[in-house]
């Protein structure tokens, strides 16, 4: 009987985990195809481009996720779990396309290389403190 039960929590429990998990997967990430996920940063680990990747995060990001990149009113650190969770593939699609909707411009005037670097940049930045209290929109 105990053990019944414990499954019957178990199930219970993973179904709550189940459903939190499609939510999350509204987000753009659900969004991009298998192909561009699957794409590897020219540019990865060179500090050339790590530097230049700072460089245009200062002139075109910070503005919305702040130059130590954790995110300002409502917008997100970059220096998540979830963005280091995402494959460079993933993120190229992110700043080719935006999430408009979301507040999130498109980066696709920059030329690709710079978004590249951009990505570069953004791994070379350690995971950020715990989310700051302010609510996502
Ligand atoms: C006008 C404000 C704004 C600017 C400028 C901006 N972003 Fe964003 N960014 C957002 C918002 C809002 C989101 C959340 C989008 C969403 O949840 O779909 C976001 C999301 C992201 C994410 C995904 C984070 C996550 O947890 O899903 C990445 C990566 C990102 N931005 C990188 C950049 C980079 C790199 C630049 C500069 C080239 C940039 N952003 C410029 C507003 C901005």
């Amino acid at each position: 009987m105990r053990t019944s039960r414990t499954l019957w929590i178990a199930l219970i429990l993973l179904s709550i985990s189940a459903a939190s998990l499609v939510v999350a997967d509204s987000s753009w990430l659900s969004k991009v195809p298998q192909a561009d996920r699957q794409r590897a940063n020219p540019y990865a680990d060179q500090p050339e481009a790590i530097a230049a990747g700072k460089l245009l995060f200062e002139e075109n990001c910070a503005k919305c996720h702040g130059s130590d990149a954790e995110g300002r009113h409502g917008r997100p650190s970059l220096r998540s779990e979830r963005v280091a969770r995402a494959t460079d593939g993933e993120l190229a699609w992110l700043l080719r396309n935006g999430s408009l909707r979301k507040g999130m411009p498109t980066w696709s005037s920059l030329p690709e290389p710079e978004r590249w670097q951009l990505i570069a940049f953004l791994r070379s930045l350690p995971l950020g403190g715990p989310p700051a209290a302010v609510s996502r929109p």
